[in-house]
This record gives C-alpha cells, sequence and structure tokens, in this order.
C-alpha cells in the first residue's frame, strides 16, 4: 500500500487496519451506489437496509423500516434466494429476481468472519426494472440471435437443391424423354454429362438429378469453369495447402471437390477446361482423391460428378483440344436436351411457368400472354433456348403495366425476318464446335449468357438504328431487373433522369422500334 503522502499527518497503518479500512470504503461505496442494498445475518434476519433500499418498502407491503429490519429476509422478501446463499456460502453474482416488487437485476455474496464461517449475507440491487434499462442490450441480443438464424437458414436453403425433376417443364415426348433418363440416372453414382445448346436446362437438370439421388442430403457444388480464369481454375478445383501462399492464401482453402465431398460436384462448361488441367482432372476422377497446391498429401473423396457442356466434345477430341480419354470417363451416362425450337409444343407451359416465376421473384402481379403472342413466340427459333425465352418474357413483363402481354410487348425478331446470318445453324443435335478456351476479353460465340438474345454475328448486321434501339432496350431491361421494377432506382443506375426512362419506356413498347 502507499505510504502516507507528504504533508500528512496520519500514522502508518498496519496490514489488517488497511483491511478493515479496504471493507469498509467498498461497503459504503455499495451502499451508495448500488440502487439498493441489505444485510442478513446467520439466522436469515435482516439487520440493515441502505438508504436506497427504503424505496422499495411500499411495493413490499412495508410502511417503516423498522417493521422490516428484524424480520426474518424470505419471509418478507418474496422469492428471495439470501437464505441459499447463507446456507451454501457460494455467492450468486447475478440474478433476475422477481416478485411482487417487480423485476431487479441482484447479486448475492456470503459474508464471512475470521474463521471463515458464514456470518450472514449481503444483497446487492443493481437495477430495477432492467427489462428497460438493459433493453438495448436484449434487443442487441435478439437482434444477433435473428441473424444467426436467418444465414444458417440461408445458409441450408443454399445448400438444399432448387430444382426437382418435375420442375423441369415439359410434356412433349423429347422433355418426357429428358426427365426418364434424368430419373434413371438419379439412381446410380456415376458420372452424368448433359449436352446441349446453352439455355436449354442443363444446369436446372443437374440441380434436379442431384436432389433426386442418394446424396440428396450432401452438397451440390457447381464450378462454372467458363467463369473461372485459367489460372485460378487448379486452385479453384482442389484447393491451396496452408503455407503453400503468402498473404490471403496463407491460411490455405479448401478446393470445390474438397466441398462437395459426399455429394454432387457440377463441372459446368467443361469443354472450356484447359488441356493441362484436363489430365488433372482425370486422375481425380479415377483415384477420388485430390492434392491441394502446395501439398504433397492425397485427400480421400467421395464425390459424384455431373458435367455439362454445349461445345460438341467429339469435335473437340478429333481437333486434339478435348482429351480422349476424359471425354470416356465423362461419357458414361450421357443426357442430351433438346432445343426449345424442338419442343415447341412445350412453349405455353414454359411461358407459364416462366411468368409465375418473374412475378413472384419480382412481386409485380402475374402476367398471361395474349394468343398473338403465343403466335409470334411460336415463329421465333429461340438460338438461346429457354433462357431466352425467360429474359424475352422478363422484360415484356417490367416494360407494361398490361395483364396480358401482346406480341407487340415482346423483343424478338421473327424468324423469317431475321438478317441471313442469323439464320444458319448446325443441323445435328451438337452445338457447332467452338474454339478452344478464349483469351478472357473475347467471349466465345456459343456462350449467350453474356449476349442472351442474339448471337453476335445477328447484332452485326442489323442497321445501326435497330442495334442502338435493342441495345437500349436490353440496358433498361437489365436496369429494371436488377431493380425489381423499380423505375427510380434504374434510372439511377443508367444514369438518365426519370422522365427520359419513361420516355424510351414509351418508345420501348412501340412496336416499330
Ligand atoms: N425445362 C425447364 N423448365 C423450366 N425452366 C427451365 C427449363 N429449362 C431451363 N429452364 C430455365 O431456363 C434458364 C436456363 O436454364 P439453365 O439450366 O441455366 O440452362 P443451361 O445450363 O443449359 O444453359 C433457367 O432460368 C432455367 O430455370
Ligand atoms: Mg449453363
Amino acid at each position: 500500500m502507499a505510504s502516507p503522502t507528504p504533508g500528512s499527518a496520519a500514522l502508518p497503518l498496519s496490514a489488517d487496519g488497511v483491511l478493515k479500512l479496504a471493507a469498509q470504503s467498498m461497503f459504503d461505496l455499495f451502499a451508495q451506489t448500488a440502487m439498493g442494498m441489505m444485510v442478513v445475518d446467520r439466522e436469515h434476519r435482516i439487520v440493515w437496509i441502505s438508504e436506497g433500499y427504503k424505496r422499495f418498502l411500499p411495493a413490499l407491503g412495508f410502511e417503516r423500516d423498522s417493521d422490516f429490519v428484524g424480520k426474518r429476509v424470505q419471509e418478507v422478501v418474496p422469492n428471495t434466494l439470501m437464505n441459499q446463499v447463507i446456507e451454501s456460502g457460494r455467492p450468486i453474482l447475478v440474478d433476475l429476481l422477481t416478485n411482487k416488487a417487480g423485476t431487479f437485476l441482484v447479486s448475492r455474496l456470503p459474508l464471512r468472519d475470521d474463521q471463515g464461517r458464514v456470518i450472514g449475507a449481503v444483497g446487492l440491487v443493481l437495477l430495477d426494472h432492467p427489462e428497460s434499462t438493459m433493453q438495448p442490450l436484449m434487443v442487441k441480443f435478439s437482434r444477433l440471435q435473428r441473424e444467426l438464424e436467418d444465414a444458417q437458414r440461408q445458409l441450408a436453403a443454399q445448400r438444399r437443391p432448387k430444382y426437382t425433376i418435375a420442375g423441369f417443364i415439359g410434356a412433349s415426348a423429347a422433355a418426357l424423354d429428358v426427365k426418364r433418363q434424368a430419373r434413371r440416372v438419379a439412381g446410380t453414382d456415376s458420372t452424368v454429362l448433359l449436352l446441349g445448346d446453352t439455355g436449354t436446362g442443363k444446369e436446372l437438370l443437374a440441380h434436379a438429378i442431384h436432389a433426386a439421388s442418394a446424396r440428396a442430403a450432401a452438397p451440390f457444388v457447381t464450378v462454372n469453369i467458363a467463369a473461372v480464369p485459367e489460372t485460378l481454375l487448379e486452385a479453384e478445383f482442389f484447393g491451396v495447402a496452408p503455407g503453400a501462399y503468402t498473404g490471403a492464401e496463407r491460411k490455405g482453402r479448401d478446393g470445390k471437390f474438397k466441398l462437395a465431398d459426399n455429394g454432387t460436384i457440377f463441372l459446368d462448361e467443361i469443354g472450356d477446361m484447359p488441356l493441362p488441367l484436363q489430365a488433372k482432372l482425370l486422375r481425380v476422377l479415377q483415384e477420388q482423391e485430390v492434392e491441394p497446391l502446395g501439398s504433397n498429401r492425397l485427400h480421400k473423396i467421395d464425390v459424384r460428378v455431373i458435367a455439362a457442356t454445349s461445345r460438341d466434345l467429339t469435335a473437340m477430341v478429333a481437333q486434339g483440344s478435348f482429351r480422349a480419354d476424359l471425354y470416356y470417363r465423362l461419357h458414361v451416362l450421357p443426357i442430351r436436351l433438346p432445343r426449345l425450337a424442338d419442343r415447341l409444343q412445350d412453349l405455353e407451359p414454359l411461358a407459364d411457368a416462366l411468368l409465375d416465376d418473374i412475378a413472384r421473384r419480382s412481386g409485380l402481379p402475374h402476367k398471361a400472354l395474349a394468343g398473338d403472342a403465343l403466335d409470334a413466340l411460336a415463329q421465333h427459333d429461340w438460338p438461346g433456348n429457354i433462357r431466352e425465352l425467360r429474359n424475352v418474357l422478363e422484360q415484356a413483363a417490367l416494360m407494361t403495366d398490361d395483364l396480358l402481354l401482346h406480341a407487340r410487348h415482346l423483343s424478338i425478331v421473327p424468324a423469317a425476318a431475321a438478317p441471313p446470318a442469323a439464320a444458319p445453324r448446325a443441323t445435328t443435335d451438337a452445338p457447332p464446335a467452338a474454339a478452344p478456351r478464349a483469351p478472357a476479353t473475347a467471349l466465345p460465340a456459343a456462350e449467350p449468357q453474356a449476349t442472351p438474345d442474339a448471337p453476335p454475328t445477328a447484332e452485326a448486321f442489323k442497321p445501326l438504328p435497330r442495334a442502338i434501339a435493342e441495345l437500349e432496350a436490353r440496358a433498361i431491361r437489365e436496369a429494371l431487373a436488377a431493380t425489381g421494377g423499380n423505375k427510380l432506382a434504374a434510372a439511377k443506375l443508367l444514369g438518365i433522369s426519370r422522365a427520359t426512362l419513361y420516355e424510351k419506356l414509351g418508345a420501348a413498347e412501340d412496336p416499330s422500334v
């Protein structure tokens, strides 16, 4: 303890004296700062209450403190645990006490003599009305709790496959055949290869096969090979060992194969796989083992593979841009998805299901197709298949307040009017052989995700005013889709005024554009 300050006349104190003083000042401090304080003796009798405590007496049914002090605590303070603290000798540091006087945050400590024997207890009322004084804390706590539950629910929803085989809409012979094959392969654990043009529903079907398989409860993990830069693909697939790199990757990272363990991995656009990685992928498929980058340890995995491509893999094998051994490894159970143009009888149910989904996502009312709109849809040749159909319907639904969509709302070019450059298409089911993986700047011609409306060759031969108008319409549609139909927000995104947007929306509904 500090020695007396210079100039102080106080005599030096013994250690015992200091302790006694410390106990005394702490007692006084608590008595003053706590909302209330009481001391109870060995026999549970109240021997003293603080000034603050007196305020609770009326609520407990006492007018004068002399009626209260001297009583056994459990007789005058309902639900008290002071007697229990005295009997057990153990403190109750924080507790909520509720009785007819209200709810209190309390603390109860045993008092001991020199020999350590319990001689009583001290009770502190730290807070009254904790339900309001502690409210910010309680609100924060319950908000965090809610956020945690939301995040857990979202995670579960993301891991749950979004699709079922029945959700693959279509009753045409071609669609029924696809569903029959999908059900059959779902019952096996073999590799599945989904072939078909872009937008024909390969990804949807991959989800559905997983959901109908014995692995449904385990993860479904997608790698879109065309979307991952070539230099990052290996780490994406196989992961990175801790310490292999500095910086963000220092701690290492699991690859998609590891994340899909016990579940299904969906290798989308497998035709875009760079040749050197094809050999590594083949090894993984054969051995069911992955080796993270910078590690020399192999990790056993148990993963079912579903691969998809819109490219003609046999032609790529012939050209030498796809390994034959990998092709045969993947081509165990191929399913070929029909083009929309080859199952036009499914157009109406597909449009109906898509309009349903569009309404649900955008919060706009459900819109139906008028007869002339259906006729127009049936005349289009749908190079972008169901994805293109979805885009056309979404644009129409967002561009007009009408509940019935007419042909004039649909921004499609009738097949007959399409410029010749758009017309030639492979006559086989397979798309034309695409060039090997293009540099990141040049989008592969067979990749309408980026240009959903028409292949770039068609764009190139349009009269310029028309191309500009279509580009504008598409930008507006995408902005409206991004903002859920909110026109002010869409105008902001496009960097134009709301008035200009309305003007252009009017123009977009004009069939002459
Ligand atoms: N048979 C179908 N029934 C309902 N929606 C479909 C069907 N096929 C495709 N779609 C929808 O069309 C869009 C493109 O499908 P997707 O599976 O991504 O095609 P792909 O992978 O072949 O390019 C998605 O919005 C998908 O939900
Ligand atoms: Mg796809």
